[in-house]
């Protein structure tokens, strides 16, 4: 992290787990955790669609902002069972993940799509969180950091440098997430520099230098500190670990270093 530079953002990604009727127990706890968090980070919980309205009502006043996981390109009209970003900013939502692998796994998301979905995402309020991350046999045939650098560069074809400053990249190898691999600091701190090299070379240092380079792949309690100690490891996205208050706030918590 280097908050002199950048925002450092820990963010939860429920993924498709937790009812509307655990928001607000799980927000109390969460909370009573975390206090003082604003001074060192923003917190971020990215909720099914259908929790979005109960978690932004539990979370009111808190500081903690409420995100979605995936989000339309599209503005309006006939896309059966999609969501817009309007219809997201409405019912309280301030972030949303783009690109998550496994969107890019079983619903055939691509890099073109996520193109699409960031500048649809930047004509809006939302802050998105565009993820990439190479696969088992692609890191083993030694082409992460190239197939990394592709994904960054196809996600922010057209991007401005402005909007680009708003934007989250989440480094999260295919292979750490939800397997309790975790890339060790050394590794994912040397993809993360990558990327903020690639993001210098689309645009110039000032820009690379402000933007927020998360780490996700089974960040948790006992590996966070480390991983945040990385200069270039600006946050997480966290899959298993935000589920229960008590893990979750040992993250936050660990970011204040
Ligand atoms: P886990 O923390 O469960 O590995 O999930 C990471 C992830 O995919 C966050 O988006």
């Amino acid at each position: 992290m280097n908050r002199d530079l950048r925002k450092t953002v820990i963010a939860g990604n429920w993924k498709m787990n937790m009812l509307a009727s655990d928001v607000e127990t799980f927000a109390s706890g969460l909370t009573s955790l975390i206090s003082g968090f604003k001074s060192w980070c923003d917190v971020v919980i990215c909720t099914p669609f259908v929790n979005l309205p109960a978690a932004a009502e539990a979370f009111k006043g808190s500081d903690v902002g409420v995100g979605a996981q995936n989000m339309s390109q599209f503005e309006s009209g006939a896309y059966t069972g999609e969501v817009s970003t309007a219809q997201l900013s409405d019912v309280g939502t301030e972030y949303v993940i783009i690109g998550h692998s496994e969107r890019r796994q079983y619903f055939g998301e691509t890099d073109k799509s996520v193109n699409e979905k960031l500048v649809a995402c930047l004509k809006s309020p939302l802050v998105p969180i565009v993820c990439v991350g190479e696969t088992l046999s692609e890191r083993e045939t030694g082409i992460t950091f190239d197939l990394v650098a592709m994904q960054v560069k196809a996600a922010l074809f057209s991007v401005s440098a402005s909007d680009m400053r708003r934007t989250i990249i989440a480094y999260e190898p295919v292979w750490a997430i939800g397997t309790g691999k975790t890339a060790t600091p050394e590794d994912a701190q040397e993809v993360c520099k990558a990327i903020r090299k690639v993001i210098e070379g689309l645009y110039d240092k000032a820009t690379a230098d402000a933007v927020t380079i998360q780490y996700g792949g089974s960040m948790n309690d006992k590996n966070a500190k480390e991983l945040l100690a990385q200069p270039d490891i600006d946050g997480g996205l966290i899959g298993g670990a935000s589920l229960k208050p008590d893990s979750f706030a040992v993250i936050v918590n660990a970011a204040n270093q």
